[in-house]
Formats: C-alpha cells, structure tokens, sequence
C-alpha cells in the first residue's frame, strides 16, 4: 500500500513538471501576451482616392513608418551596446511590437512591420498582403524599382505599404545562421521563437513591409 502512494505521488510530481514546462513555453511564445491595440477614431471621413489623397496619404505613411524604423534601431543599438546582439534579441522580443503599438497609439493609426518569412507569428500577413509582396517579390528579382503604394482593406480603411530591405546590419539576426548570426544569438533565436522562420537572408533581399492603416478614413470611390 505504501508503494502505491510513492507511485501516486511520483505521478503527480512528473504531471506537475510537465504542465510547468508547459507553461513555460506558452510565456515564451511572443505571441501569447500580446493584447492588440484598438483605436477608435473620433470621426469617420469617407474619401475619393484620387491622386492627391493618394499622395497625402503615402506621404503621412512613409513619415510615420521613417519614425518607427529610428525609434526601434536607436532602441536596438542601445540594447546592443548594453549586453551584445544576444541582449537586443531579448530587446526585439520584449520591445518591438510595443513601441510600434506605442507610436500606433500616438499617431492613431496601426503600424506593422509584417514578414512571410516571419520570426514572431503576430506579424504575419494575411492573403491580400501576400499578394501584394509576392508583386513586390517579382518586381524586385526583375531589377525593377519597388515603391510603397496606399490601397485599402476589407472595411475601406487606406493602408500604405512600404518595401522592406535588408541591410548588412540586419544580417546578424536575419542571416545565415553559424556565418552571421552566432552561436549565443542563434540559441536564443531559437528559445524565444520556436518557429523562427526568419533566416538565411542576405543583404539586398526583400525582408517584409511595413504596413501603416488610417482607420479614421472609408474609401468609397477610387480615381
Ligand atoms: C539583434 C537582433 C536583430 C537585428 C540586428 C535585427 N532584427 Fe529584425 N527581428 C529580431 C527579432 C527578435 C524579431 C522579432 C520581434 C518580435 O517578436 O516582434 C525581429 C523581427 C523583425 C521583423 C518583423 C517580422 C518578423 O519576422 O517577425 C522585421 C520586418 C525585421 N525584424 C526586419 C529587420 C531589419 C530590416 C533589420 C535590419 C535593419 C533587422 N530586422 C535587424 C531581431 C533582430
């Protein structure tokens, strides 16, 4: 009888270990606590996407994608400078989504910085922005020139669209594994982003977009 309780605790012990390892690794995917910013716009504007709102609307996106891109490099560098490139892993896993939800917040529009060769799931991107970067995939390899474009979503909200390239700076993180990303940063790649898909780049490849949406504004007719 004795031996059937050890047993019975045993059991439990080895669930108990289990289900923390579980947990564990639920805390560590990026995808698990993040809460999606909501803005709600005071007021509705409908629109013709004519060529000068076309131009207002590429000109605001790119400012605000321009203002992202220094905030999250300065902040990376810092993050470098302080513990190396395995510290700005955790930096980028902690940090990324929330200063561009942050500057969301500020701007009152949604920024993204989207990838189908993601490493964190959130910033995937749906059918409709696939096709659009598989057009940009294909101008790119035929040398042609790539540039942002404003369009609109399921609901009529304008979206700006920027290319994304990488630079040898970002090869650390985004390269070959073993050649430009090291060891110690590959291992903690790896431990953050079970799935990581976003390897094996090189310098001058297409890396994702940025994706900035005006949610005050409805498209209703296109020019
Ligand atoms: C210190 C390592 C590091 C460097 C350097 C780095 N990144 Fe990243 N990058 C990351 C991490 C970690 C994530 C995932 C962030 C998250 O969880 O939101 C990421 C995510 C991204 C994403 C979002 C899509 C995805 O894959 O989840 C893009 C786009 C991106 N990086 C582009 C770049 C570009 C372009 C550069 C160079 C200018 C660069 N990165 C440099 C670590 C790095």
């Amino acid at each position: 009888m004795k031996k059937f309780w050890v047993y019975i605790i045993m059991a439990g012990t080895v669930f108990l270990v289990f289900s923390c390892n579980h947990q564990k690794q639920k805390k560590s995917s990026a995808q698990a606590e993040h809460k999606p910013v909501v803005i709600v716009p005071d007021t509705t504007i409908y629109i013709t996407l004519n060529d000068s709102v076309r131009q207002t609307l590429l000109e605001r996106g790119r400012k605000i994608a321009v203002t992202t891109q220094l905030r999250l490099r300065q902040e990376l560098m810092k993050a470098i400078k302080q513990g190396g490139t395995e510290n700005a892993v955790t930096f980028c896993n902690k940090r990324a989504i929330e200063i561009t939800d942050s500057i969301s917040l500020a701007e009152k529009v949604y920024i993204k910085r989207l990838a189908k060769k993601y490493r964190n799931p959130l910033n995937d991107m749906t059918k409709n922005e696939s096709n659009i970067f598989k057009a940009y995939i294909i101008n790119h390899l035929g040398k042609q020139r790539i540039q942002a474009l404003i369009t609109w979503n399921k609901i009529g909200q304008p979206v700006y669209y920027n290319p994304m390239i990488v630079k040898s700076f970002c090869l650390k993180c985004h390269g070959t594994p073993g050649k430009d990303i090291k060891p110690g940063v590959a291992e903690k790649i790896a431990e953050l982003y079970p799935g990581d898909k976003a390897t094996n780049f090189k310098a001058g490849d297409l890396r994702g977009m940025w994706s900035v949406t005006f949610p005050e504004y409805r498209v209703t007719k296109v020019k």
